[in-house]
């Protein structure tokens, strides 16, 4: 092997303990179905040859959600099938859940897994008993039934499990979904909103194939050969000339995307995790990293019947710590056939408009007031740190523990938090429980598009960010919310900690 750059040495010391194949998964049939079941009948077939339809999850919709999670098999390549998980009957991933803010939700998880696994709302402020995080545990035939009331605005989340050391093996496989919450206000706006048609959900990730056609996950390749769009190989999609909505998700173990269009056209960014933005922001481009998500508004009312453009990543000549920018070749450590270059996410062929189509974006959205530094009345600082060669990162030098509370507020505070990178790679830090502000970069000015309520931000190496969230509504002294890198291998070899929001 040639000489590596000594950061990604000093990465590959964190491999220790070797590779990891995964083994077939025995094949179960899902016979679940639901009421309120709605497959999709989008216009969005195939029209160019060595493209597949991309897949649009089916919704459920009401205020009782049934999912079941189970192994399965998806064709992804001509010979055997890949062992995948979905919910529902999927074949990777699972149904869209559409809620009602203001609704009282209840919700029966069946694991029909041979393992443990927990589901997790990510996103929602709910109480921490509800949460499904590491300790919600389902047993294997188990069924688990949270409830709760949706207290979030009209925005994108999403379901995925949670279960410590399992939740990158299980992700890996194809487990989440997309869970979208509505709300009068965001009704009132002039937006698309025809799911599957110019309302399009967008998750975004790449696996490798072993030659047998499984997935491959092992420590040295976080990043796949070959991007999967809602789960399909070279997506293409039909979209009519007219406003169109995505609602895209960083579903990636590790991967960074710089997202754009190949004509490098301008599209706006309407929302972020927790909602709407107070207004679009225009952009070329934007960074989503593993589990943010953004939503985006894409002008295609000028574009003729039958022309094609491509949302594309573009992922090339980014300093190092980009994750997925490492110049690596498949099969390298931190390898990647996508790494370090410019790579397609969905191919998009402009069909007609249909009747009552959004043709102009709203100039404003929502009147969010988002906290501010000044709002504080309590600060703490949380470093991610690495504890020397062959360990893996972890928070102020401690990896988690299911036992220890890491960090504990007071109910109704309004808190910032400082994250201090270290100067080994960049992260994607997620916190249960709150949709905070972001209110500082160190490494420069919050983006435009940033300003909104988050839950997940990217941090690069050596950075520093803040934000400030008041921790609001649920207090327990006994059951802890998560805060972790959303790079999947990272929490599960500890980059999490756990805090309880305790009565005042
Ligand atoms: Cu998306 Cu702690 O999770
Ligand atoms: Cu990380």
């Amino acid at each position: 092997m040639t000489p590596l750059n000594p950061l990604i040495q000093r990465r590959t010391f964190l491999l220790a303990g070797g590779a990891l194949m995964l083994g077939a998964c025995s094949k179960s049939s899902d016979s679940s179905s639901s009421a309120t079941t709605n497959s999709v009948a989008a216009n969005t077939s195939v029209a160019t040859e060595g493209y597949n339809t991309l897949w649009i999850p089916p919704t459920l919709t009401g205020t009782t959600f049934d999912l079941s999670v189970a192994t399965t098999t998806k064709q992804l390549h001509d010979g055997a099938a890949t062992p995948t998980i979905g919910y529902n009957g999927a074949e990777f991933w699972g149904p869209t859940l559409i809620m009602q803010k203001g609704a009282s939700v209840q919700l029966n998880v069946t694991n029909k897994l041979d393992e443990e696994t927990t589901t997790h709302w990510h996103g929602f402020h709910i109480p921490a008993e509800m949460d499904g995080g590491p300790h919600q545990t389902i047993a294997a035939g188990a069924t688990w039934s949270p409830s709760f009331e949706v207290k979030n605005n009209a925005a994108t989340f999403w379901y995925h499990p949670h279960m410590h050391e399992k939740t990158w093996t299980q992700m890996n496989q194809g487990a989440g979904g997309f869970i979208i919450v509505q709300d009068d206000t965001e009704a009132a706006l002039a937006l698309p909103r025809t799911y599957g048609v110019d309302d399009i959900p967008l998750m975004l990730t790449s696996r490798t194939f072993s030659s047998s056609n499984e997935f491959v996950l092992t420590t040295v390749t976080p990043y796949g050969d070959e991007m999967l769009t809602n789960g399909t190989l070279k997506a293409e999609v039909g979209l009519p000339a007219q406003m169109v909505r995505f609602r895209i998700l960083n579903a990636e173990i590790e991967r960074v995307y710089d997202l754009g269009f190949s004509d490098n056209r301008t599209f706006h960014v309407i929302g972020t995790d927790g909602g709407l933005l107070n207004a679009p922001v225009p952009v070329t481009t934007l960074i989503i990293a593993p589990g943010e998500r953004y939503e985006i508004v894409v002008d295609l009312t000028a574009d003729a019947v039958g022309a094609s453009l491509t949302m594309q990543a573009f992922n090339g000549g980014h300093p190092f710590g980009f994750p997925g920018g490492e110049d690596a070749a498949s099969g390298e450590v931190f390898g990647s056939s996508l790494n370090n270059t410019t790579f397609d996410v969905l191919h998009i062929n402009v069909i007609a408009a249909i009747s009552g189509a959004v043709t102009a974006l709203p100039t404003e959205l929502v009147a969010n007031t988002l906290w501010t530094a000044a709002d504080a009345t309590s600060k703490r600082t949380i470093a991610i740190t690495d504890t020397g060669p062959g360990s893996p990162f972890t928070f102020d030098d401690a990896g988690y523990s299911m036992d220890t509370i890491n960090q504990t507020v007071t109910l109704d505070t309004v808190e910032q938090w400082s994250i201090n990178n270290g100067k080994i790679f960049s992260h994607s830090f997620h916190m249960h429980d709150v949709q905070f502000s972001i209110v500082s970069r160190s490494t420069g000015e919050v983006a435009e598009y940033e300003k909104g309520w988050k839950d997940t931000f990217s941090i690069f190496i050596g950075e520093s960010v803040s934000f400030v969230a008041k921790f609001d509504d649920f207090a327990s002294t006994e059951h802890p919310f998560m805060y972790h890198c959303h790079m999947a291998n990272h929490e599960d070899e500890g980059l999490m900690g756990q805090f309880l929001v305790v009565p005042a």
